[in-house]
């Protein structure tokens, strides 16, 4: 009741008014997981003595791609490579921002040699602006490129250093922030993008608070006041490393929570099973770098 009178009143619960949401057509790189596995520990997600069914991780992964297709977007495919159990995880390998390419640089010597594969995938297929990083550089696991801002986590695997490398590779103004559980490894595990930003629209993004030092989740605050807050089940299930069209969510199955909120911001929800790639610390995101411009 407004109390405003006069004519007949109409108890309305209005619901928050939700804004239309747009996806944009995307490029993506994967890697199928032919050679996946288990066989060495560097995340607390890795235990070589749990047994990995590598049929099934093809299956999820296919699975992961037809979605992907479905809603529209490219995707690219670079050949596994035998001896590389983590080449499936594509976000490590480049960081790319208006065609331009920051390559990777491993910080465990099990998967140094995925870095070249990819550099030489970026050469071979046109891209003419390809970086090498000299400083410890995981890429879009630890790069999370919001439309105008590239956020930079630390910590476990990306050197600090190459955030100003990043900054000064790509052109584009980096935040660093400081992650500090070791089950979120990488920024890309601890947060992502629902839809990214531009001149007069503030990009939104969804995060795990409990990830990131006490600086980092007061610049996060003031960065986002209107990000959706991920529990402690959403996150541990690796439900932040969601894929964003700006409208489609590709999320974990498990992450119900976490599709529920982001439903309520305008969002769809798309489900994916990654059992499989998750014990090796990996979900949808890491199995996808995204190729801008
Ligand atoms: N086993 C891999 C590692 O620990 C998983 C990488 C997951 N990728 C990602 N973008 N978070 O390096």
């Amino acid at each position: 009741p407004s109390g405003l009178g006069g004519g007949a009143t109409v108890a309305v619960d209005h619901p928050a008014v939700v804004e239309p949401r747009l996806a944009t057509p995307r490029r993506y790189l994967m890697c199928p997981p032919e050679h996946f596995t288990v066989s060495y520990a560097i995340n607390p997600w890795m235990n070589p003595e749990v047994a990995v069914d590598t049929a099934e991780a093809i299956r999820q992964w296919d699975a992961l791609r037809r979605t992907y297709e479905r809603l529209g977007h490219t995707v690219e495919v670079i050949d596994a490579e035998p001896g590389l159990p983590d080449m499936v995880f594509a976000a490590n390998s480049g960081t790319v921002v208006d065609g331009r390419v920051l390559g990777a640089r491993f910080r465990a010597p099990e998967r140094a040699a995925e870095a070249e594969h990819y550099r030489r995938w970026f050469v071979r297929n046109g891209f003419r602006d390809v970086v090498m990083p000299s400083c410890t550089n995981e890429a879009e696991g630890d790069f999370t490129w919001t439309g105008s801002l590239l956020l930079a986590g630390t910590g476990f695997r990306t050197d600090p250093g190459a955030h100003s490398e990043a900054q000064e590779t790509l052109g584009v103004p980096v935040v660093s922030l400081r992650l500090i559980d070791p089950r979120y490894y990488h920024l890309d595990v601890a947060l992502f993008v629902l839809s990214e930003g531009s001149a007069t629209v503030a990009p939104l993004v969804a995060y795990y608070p409990e990830a990131f030092s006490p600086g980092s989740l007061r610049v996060l605050r003031r960065l986002f006041p209107d990000a959706v807050i991920a529990t402690e089940h959403d996150a541990a299930c690796l439900g932040l490393n969601a894929v964003s069209d700006g409208r489609n969510v590709v999320l974990p199955i498990e992450a119900v929570g976490l599709a529920e909120q982001v439903a309520q911001r305008g969002f769809e929800p798309h489900f994916v099973d990654i059992g499989e790639l998750r014990k090796s610390g990996g979900g949808p995101k890491c199995c996808t770098m995204e190729l801008r411009g």
